[in-house]
C-alpha cells in the first residue's frame, strides 16, 4: 500500500555498523604506527575471501589440519568418550566440523561466532547433515566468557578451536583467551585446538602472499569496508599488500603499505600517510616444538595428545582443563 512506500530507503540504510569497529579503526589510525585488529577483516566479503584463501595451493594450514582431523578424530573419540557437547569457537563456515562429529557421537553441537548470518547458514547445513543432533548456535564474541545454553548444563564439553585462530593473539592475549575458553566450557572440559608451526620463511610468506592475489584482496577489503561502513575516502590504489616473517617474534605480519603520499578521511577525521608508511593489519603467530604446550599450560589446559603431519607443518592438540585451584 502507498503509505508504506513513504519509509525512504537510503543507500546506506541497510548497513549496520558495529560501534566497536568505528572505535577500533579511529584509534588504530591515530596510533603510531597505524594498526588495526584482525577481527575486522570478516565482514560478508572478507569471510568469503577467507574461504577462498583456505583453498589456495600456498595456504597449507587448512589442508593439513583437515588431513589431521580425518586421520586422528577416531582416536580423539576413543580418548574423550561418547556424549560430549561439542562447542566450536569462531565456527565460521564450520567446514572441518563434520570430520569430528562423525567420529565422536556428540550429545549436541554449539557453534559460536560473531557473524550471525554466517553462523545461521552453516548451522542449518550441519543440522541437515546430522539429523537427530541438537544444534544450538550462539551469536557471541568468544573473546569474552560465553554462557552456554542451559539445557546443556550437565553434559561434559569438548571445545573445538581449529584453524590456528589462536595465532592472531600475542602470548598474553592468547593466555587470556585460553582461560576464557576454560571458563566458558567449565570443569572437566577438553579442548581440541589447531596450532600452526614455525617453518621456513620460504613456505610461510607465500601462504600469506599468494600468486593469485587473494590474500592481497582480503587485506585491502579492510580499507573497502572502512570506506563502506565508516564513510571513508581511502583510495585503495594507494596501498599494496605486504606479508613479512618477523623471525624474532615468530609471527607473520600483514601490512598495507602506502605506495605514495596519501590523504583521506574516515568519518570526517583526516589522515595523511607518507609513501612507505604502513598499516599493520594482522599478526599470525607460529609455534615451535614445545612452545604450544607451554602456551596451553599457561592458559589452564594440560596437553593430553598432539598430532602433527610428517612435515611438522601444523599441530592438533587435545588438552584437558586443569582443575580449578582452591584458594589457600
Ligand atoms: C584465520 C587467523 C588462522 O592467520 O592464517 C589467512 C588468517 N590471514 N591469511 C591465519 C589469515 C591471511 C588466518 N587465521
Amino acid at each position: 500500500m502507498a503509505q508504506y512506500s513513504l519509509a525512504k530507503k537510503t543507500e546506506s540504510s541497510d548497513i549496520v555498523v558495529d560501534p566497536a569497529f568505528r572505535d577500533d579503526i579511529l584509534a588504530g589510525f591515530t596510533a603510531m604506527p597505524k594498526t588495526t585488529p584482525a577481527r575486522w577483516f570478516y565482514d560478508q566479503r572478507g569471510s568469503e575471501l577467507f574461504e577462498d584463501i583456505t583453498r589456495l595451493p600456498e595456504y597449507y594450514p587448512t589442508r593439513i589440519e583437515t588431513q589431521l582431523l580425518e586421520t586422528h578424530c577416531a582416536q580423539v573419540g576413543q580418548i574423550i568418550g561418547k556424549g560430549r557437547a561439542v562447542v566450536e569457537f569462531g565456527a565460521g563456515s564450520a567446514a572441518k566440523t563434520p570430520h569430528l562429529l562423525r567420529q565422536i557421537d556428540p550429545a549436541a553441537y554449539v557453534p559460536i561466532d560473531i557473524s550471525g548470518d554466517f553462523l545461521r547458514e552453516s548451522s542449518a547445513v550441519l543440522a541437515r547433515d546430522f539429523p537427530g543432533l541438537p544444534v544450538r548456535p550462539v551469536e557471541a564474541d568468544f573473546l569474552c566468557p560465553v554462557q552456554l545454553p542451559k539445557e546443556l548444563a550437565n553434559i561434559p564439553r569438548l571445545g573445538f578451536f581449529p584453524g590456528s585462530t589462536i595465532g592472531n593473539f600475542d602470548a598474553p592475549a592468547a593466555v587470556d583467551l585460553l582461560r576464557s575458553l576454560h571458563w566458558s566450557l567449565g570443569e572437566g572440559a577438553m579442548l581440541l585446538i589447531g596450532i600452526d608451526r614455525i617453518k621456513d620463511a620460504s613456505v610461510l610468506v607465500p601462504a600469506y602472499d599468494d600468486t593469485a592475489g587473494v590474500t592481497a584482496q582480503f587485506n585491502l577489503n579492510l580499507l573497502a569496508r572502512i570506506n563502506r561502513e565508516l564513510d571513508g575516502t581511502i583510495p585503495l590504489d594507494a596501498f599494496r599488500h605486504l606479508a613479512v616473517w618477523n623471525d624474532d617474534r615468530a609471527r607473520i605480519e600483514m601490512h598495507l603499505e602506502a605506495v605514495r603520499d596519501v590523504t583521506f578521511a574516515i568519518d570526517s577525521n583526516r589522515y595523511s600517510m607518507r609513501a612507505g608508511e604502513t598499516i599493520h593489519t594482522e599478526n599470525s603467530y607460529k609455534y615451535g616444538l614445545r612452545d604450544a604446550r607451554l602456551l596451553l599450560r599457561a592458559g589452564g589446559w594440560n596437553p593430553v595428545n598432539e598430532w602433527t603431519d610428517a612435515g611438522d607443518m601444523f599441530s592438533l592438540f587435545l588438552a584437558e582443563a586443569q582443575p580449578e585451584k582452591l584458594a589457600v
